[in-house]
């Protein structure tokens, strides 16, 4: 046996369709990157899932290790910035998508993507958080560029028992938002209390009106569900509030009108995690190390897995299965 090997989830094209497999690879097998990272800790993303499962158009070429997150400590650098043994992440940036990912031993990458981890976070609560956390975080930021601030009213979080959602209501009730969670699943109910949202509202038991403008309910809102729900929230929203548009999970098209965009100045948000340039990441991971860093993130990612049970949570997840929050993937 080669004693460079690592496992890794590799996808390869079976058929019509995809095979994920736990391979055995040498770093020298995997995509080009002046740096290589010794993995510690991965997490799983709903787009992880996704890719895994074949259900989601993720991969842009085959084969391809999967995971879009990973932390570890640094194996081997050919850039000055990095030396062997620091704890570095990456989250997002074309890994397990363009090229080789963070479900692995090693990740080879581009040392433009690495983040040095700041203090405050060690390699496992940066994947705790993970790309989930980095997007809820510039979620926040952008809305609070937009005039967003704690005070001005309650903020809607949708979608609020995944990952991003559960995360966006620890950091918005840390910041001194008022929250209000909403969510399909009743069992959630309890667990998002704890984490700081003051009201949670069903999912099926929404009601915020049909006409264009009704009476503003919440001074923002952080959508990650998309599709109707996402439409539905922009009549109830305050005068020169913000929604930001995460996700998709719950549809991609909908139907507005205009009348709450320039009849109360409501702004509507795109986050795109991928293509973060990197001096605001770095600025989002200094936040999430400090501000925006959830006092109970072993409540949120709980769950951790090895390497070897990631396809079983994957179908977990895709079954609507999967726990509450985040789940972890520890590689030892
Ligand atoms: N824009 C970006 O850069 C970016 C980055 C990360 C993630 N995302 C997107 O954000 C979304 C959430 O990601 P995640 O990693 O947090 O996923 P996740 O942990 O799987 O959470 C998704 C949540 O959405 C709700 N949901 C799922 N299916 C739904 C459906 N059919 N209809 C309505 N609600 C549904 C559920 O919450 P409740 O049961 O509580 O309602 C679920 O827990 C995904 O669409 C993902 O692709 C976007």
């Amino acid at each position: 046996m080669n004693s460079r090997a690592f496992p890794a989830w590799r996808v390869q094209r079976a058929g019509e369709g995809i095979e994920a497999r736990l391979d055995r690879l040498t770093p020298d097998e995997l995509s080009p990157g002046e740096i290589v990272i010794r993995a510690e800790y991965s997490s799983l993303n709903y787009k992880d899932a996704l890719a895994l499962s074949g259900r989601g158009k993720i991969m842009r070429h085959y084969p391809l290790v999967a995971g879009i997150d990973v932390a570890g400590r640094v194996e081997t650098s050919d850039d000055p910035a990095f030396g062997p043994g620091d704890a570095v992440l990456v989250t997002g940036s074309g890994i397990g998508e363009r090229t080789d990912g963070g479900f692995a031993g090693r990740v080879r990458v581009a040392a433009k993507h690495v983040i040095a981890i700041p203090s405050g976070l060690d390699t496992r609560s940066a994947m705790q958080l993970g790309t989930a956390g980095f997007t809820a975080a510039l979620a926040i930021h952008r809305m609070e560029i937009n005039g967003q601030a704690p005070g001005g009213g309650p903020i809607l979080v949708t979608g609020a028992s995944g990952g991003v959602g559960s995360l966006a209501v620890a950091m918005l009730a840390g910041r001194g938002y008022k929250v209000v969670a909403m969510s399909g699943k009743p069992e959630a109910q309890k667990w998002l209390g704890e984490l700081g949202a003051e009201e949670i509202i069903l999912s099926r038991e929404a009601d915020f009106g049909d006409k264009p403008l009704e009476s503003a309910r919440f001074a923002g809102a952080l959508d990650t569900v998309g599709g109707d729900t996402l439409a539905r929230l922009f009549p109830v929203i305050d005068w020169w509030g913000n929604v930001a548009a995460i996700g998709n999970a719950g549809g991609a098209k909908f139907q507005a009108t205009v009348f709450p965009f320039i009849l109360r100045g409501v702004s509507l948000l795109g986050i795109n995690s991928m293509a973060t340039p990197r001096a605001l990441r770095e600025t989002l991971w200094e936040r999430l190390a400090t501000d925006l860093k959830p006092a109970a993130l072993d409540d949120i990612a709980g769950e951790e897995i090895a390497l070897e049970q990631v396809m079983r949570s994957v179908e977990l997840l895709m079954d609507g299965k999967g726990p509450l929050g985040r789940t972890l993937v520890h590689i030892p």
